[in-house]
């Protein structure tokens, strides 16, 4: 089983919900290894919870993510991940800029047919996380498809 780390700027908005849809459609392989994380680029909302309006838009479907708290990428998530998925082009080139050396995780963008990058929902109304939650539910079912595990 592959370990998947889900990537934005802030790891309050996309990232959350893109590891919470991951969790919830993957939830009967919990026992068998699977590792799912999320991260940031940035370091500014690290230790919070995720922003109140992907909690929210996240419970209108299910799916509790409030319990989830903000860190930044790490070195080592280089290695400790096989696949690092960027919710978008700016995500992307951070990532490869943060890589090290040593780096063997897989680094690609989370939706890699168009519209390609997830929209940053931070700045605008409730209808862009639920916007958000919609492409981050095809992506998630994309990803899963691609590295195999049945949902
Ligand atoms: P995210 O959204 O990258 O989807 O978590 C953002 C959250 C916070 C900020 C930017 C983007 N910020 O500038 O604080």
């Amino acid at each position: 089983m592959p370990a998947v780390l889900f990537v934005c700027l802030g790891n309050i908005c996309r990232s959350p919900l893109a590891e919470g849809v991951f969790r919830h459609l993957t939830r009967h392989h919990a026992g068998e290894m699977l590792v799912i994380d999320s991260a940031g680029t940035g370091a500014w909302h690290q230790g919070e919870g995720p922003d109140p309006r992907s909690v929210a838009v996240a419970a209108r479907h299910g799916i509790d993510i409030s319990s989830q708290r903000a860190r930044q990428v790490v070195a080592a998530d280089f290695t400790r991940f096989d696949v690092i998925l960027a919710m978008d082009g700016s995500n992307l080139s951070d990532l490869r800029r943060m890589a090290p050396a040593r780096a063997t995780a897989k680094v690609r963008l989370f939706l890699d047919a168009p519209p390609r990058d997830v929209p940053d929902p931070y700045y605008g109304g409730a209808d862009g996380f639920e916007a958000v939650f919609a492409m981050v539910e095809q992506g998630a079912r994309r990803v899963a498809e691609e590295l195999g595990i049945p949902v």
